[in-house]
């Protein structure tokens, strides 16, 4: 049901904005489509500052290299449905170091947010896709860069934690894939092949 899709560009933002506009998104989906130029790569949270005057609602931030299976439909129902501040989505992977990862106390809620530990709390890696209500940007505009100088959206998220607000969480069913690399990107083109299904739709001669 999304129909406002805020695309934020960076350095190859002719070739974005080529590929986007290949295809008729209005006619055929209704989508409203606006880029966002993010003039250095600062972060995600960096970006959503950029993105401040088109966030007037609640929205979702999907990270453009992230698949799913499943897509996001029930995630966001569960959004809306609990009335949270913030909500995450999660996924056990096996090198937790690489990612963003949560803490879960033993009622379900989050205690921490860590992005790229060192030592990981546990195997629950935060995906690249949130749900957020405006008040992100608040979270946004305290936090300080991370030790790579980027504006964090998981300190962004652990600020909206530790001043009180609502942050749920939602466990990714099906798989996910974040293609940031080559061999990530030939992986999701093997997974997606192997759900394709085959039909017959009669004979060649
Ligand atoms: C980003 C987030 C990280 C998250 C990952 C998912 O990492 O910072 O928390 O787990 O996306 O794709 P980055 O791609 O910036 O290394």
């Amino acid at each position: 049901g999304v129909k406002e899709i805020g695309i934020i560009v960076g350095p190859n933002k002719e070739q974005v904005i080529e590929t986007v506009k290949s295809e008729n998104w209005n006619v055929d989906a209704g989508a409203e489509i606006e880029f966002i130029y993010q003039g250095e790569p600062k972060g995600l949270a960096h970006t959503i500052l950029v993105a401040e005057d088109f966030l007037d609602d609640d929205f979702v931030m999907y990270l453009g290299d992230n698949i799913l299976r499943e897509g996001i439909v029930e995630h966001a129902k569960k959004f809306k449905g609990n009335n949270y501040d913030a909500s995450i989505m999660l996924t056990e992977v096996e090198n937790p170091q690489q990612f963003g990862v949560a803490d879960i106390n033993e009622d379900g809620t989050i205690k921490r947010l860590v992005e790229k530990p060192k030592v990981p709390p546990g195997n629950l890696a935060l995906v690249g896709i949130y749900f957020f209500k405006p008040v992100i940007l608040e979270a946004c505009k305290h936090i300080k860069p991370s030790w790579r100088n980027e504006l964090e959206i998981t300190d962004a998220i652990q600020w909206l934690i530790d001043n009180g607000y609502e942050v749920g969480w939602t466990k990714v069913q099906g798989w996910w894939k974040d293609t940031g690399k080559p061999e990530d990107i030939l992986e999701a083109n093997r997974l997606i092949l192997d759900d394709i299904k085959t039909k017959n739709e009669g004979t060649a001669e």
